[in-house]
């Protein structure tokens, strides 16, 4: 259909600044930027990076290295993916499957999570079951289950 009085000569409704055009905007833009880079401290004028999430700055590349490759698709032993996208879904809120009167991450509350109990040894104390994860290799460091439990006491968020 056509609507009467769309149809415009000429057709570019959107014109496209010249080239010499563009080449001045882009030198008036590297002059502004560098008279910003030359005062001592520009930061707070430059365009902030989005920052990254805690979660998506300790605790993903950590459960990418050291966890997923057995909680990958949640098909495993122990129910749950734990690739990054998938893991707060896993975990958040959700009942042990080995271990019926707990959850697996409380958040705000580290100490009544599952996932610590695991990573800490702490779960038979707890009525759990099974071993101490990472299932077969050394427990994780004091500082990365420090991170973990940080990142629960914060509220466990995205
Ligand atoms: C080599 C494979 C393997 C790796 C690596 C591994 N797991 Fe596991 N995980 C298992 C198996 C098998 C079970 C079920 C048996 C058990 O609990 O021992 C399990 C169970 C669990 C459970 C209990 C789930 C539930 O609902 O009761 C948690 C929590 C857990 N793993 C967390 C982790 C975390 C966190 C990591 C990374 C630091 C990790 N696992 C690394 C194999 C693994």
């Amino acid at each position: 259909m056509r609507v009467a009085g769309s149809h415009r000569q000429g057709g570019g409704q959107n014109p496209r600044p010249t080239k010499t055009a563009r080449m001045i905007l882009l030198t008036a833009a590297t002059v502004a930027a560098t008279a910003f880079g030359m005062r001592a401290g520009a930061a707070p004028d430059a365009p902030a990076a989005p920052a990254e999430s805690y979660f998506q700055a300790e605790i993903a590349p950590l459960l990418t290295e050291k966890c997923a490759v057995c909680h990958m698709t949640g098909e495993e032993a122990g129910a749950m993916s734990l690739i990054p996208d998938n893991a707060i879904a896993s975990l958040v809120g959700v009942g042990s499957a080995e271990a019926p009167t707990q959850i697996r991450v409380v958040a705000g509350d580290p100490d009544k999570s599952y996932l610590v109990m695991k990573l800490e040894g702490t779960h038979m104390a707890h009525g759990g079951a099974g071993a101490q994860m990472p299932f077969g290799s050394p427990p994780l460091p004091a500082a990365e289950i420090a991170k973990i439990r940080m990142w629960i006491a914060d509220g466990a968020k995205p």
